[in-house]
């Protein structure tokens, strides 16, 4: 049975402030507690719902990826090359799971669930933290109070 008590509660501490980043951040701690809600520890029923959920996850990772260097080559961030090699090898790593798991080995729900679970808030913590005070800075603000990055912010640079 599902187990409640491994979800992810989103916290503002994980908060940007810049709307798009949250927004993603958000749908990524979605869609793991999407996962730990289909743990069954069934073979057959994980194994339909990985086939189903691990392409569309490694599709949205990336776009967060991408929105997140974009942001960063725009704002001229420094720590780019580093945080885009730290995607990179989680990338790499997803890849390598998802590869063996195609090729029949078993990939257990719970152990994904949590694989990611533990690199999502860890990277949220760490790494995305290190761009978030730069990006608010940037920013600008919109009448419904949320922030974002906009070309005119960018060419201030
Ligand atoms: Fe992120
Ligand atoms: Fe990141």
């Amino acid at each position: 049975m599902p187990n409640s008590s491994e979800l992810i509660v989103w916290s503002n501490t994980f908060a940007c402030g810049i709307k798009v980043i949250d927004d993603q951040h958000k749908e990524l701690v979605e869609l793991v507690n999407d996962m730990f809600n289909h743990v069954t520890g069934n073979e057959d029923q994980e194994r339909d719902y990985l086939n189903k959920i691990l392409q569309e996850a490694v599709k949205y990772i990336r776009v967060h990826f991408a929105t997140e260097e974009k942001i960063m080559i725009a704002t001229k961030f420094s720590g780019y090359t580093e945080h885009k090699k730290a995607h990179e090898d989680f990338i790499l790593t997803v890849a390598d799971n998802i590869k063996n798991f195609t090729l029949g080995k078993r990939l257990t729900l719970i152990f994904f669930s949590r694989f990611l679970k533990d690199w999502v808030l860890s990277h949220i913590a760490v790494m995305d933290k290190q761009y978030f005070e730069y990006f608010r800075r940037i920013a600008t603000r919109k009448p419904d109070g949320t922030l974002s990055i906009t070309a005119s912010d960018v060419k201030k640079l």
